[in-house]
């Protein structure tokens, strides 16, 4: 086991794990944060996103000693702000079923509103198509972009 420390939600915590720990199990067992979900573990299903210097990755596939020294925000870290017009967005249309793929579908789209506010039909489809919803939920998460773009 060895001591890694990691600036995540603007604060710095320190974890004790084994080095090639993946960062979605240092957030869900070591830290309790639980809004990152996971799914394959192999970076495929998009459920464990989480932001990384402000960019989509896959936590399932990053190694803790890789994310020491950049700041990593979590759904947790994006909730802080309730009045996010995604969150907003997504209450209003009850984009939501389960709910087990939103925190991987919302991480996702907050990046790419980020660095592109209006993204075009495909740029939008081409990120989220990455992140799977075994609910099927597809068609009001597009209603739920557009909306977003279109208030933009
Ligand atoms: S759990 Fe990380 S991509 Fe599926
Ligand atoms: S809402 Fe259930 S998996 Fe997406």
């Amino acid at each position: 086991m060895s001591k890694y420390t990691l600036t995540i939600n603007q604060k710095k915590q320190t974890v004790d794990v084994d080095s090639g720990t993946p960062l979605l199990w240092v957030l869900r067992d070591s830290l309790n944060l639980t809004g990152t979900k996971y799914g394959c573990g192999e970076g495929i299903c998009g459920s464990c996103v989480v932001h990384i210097d402000g960019k989509a990755e896959r936590s399932c596939i990053l190694d803790v000693e890789d994310v020491v020294g950049n700041s990593i925000t979590t759904i947790e870290g994006l909730a802080d702000k309730p009045d996010h017009p995604i969150f907003k967005t997504w209450i209003e249309l009850e984009v939501m079923q389960c709910g087990y793929c939103q925190p991987g579908q919302i991480m996702t789209l907050a990046t790419l509103l980020e660095q592109n506010p209006k993204p075009s039909r495909k740029e939008i489809d081409d990120a989220m198509n990455e992140v799977l919803c075994r609910c099927g939920t597809y068609q009001r998460i597009r209603k739920a972009v557009a909306k977003l773009v279109e208030e933009k």
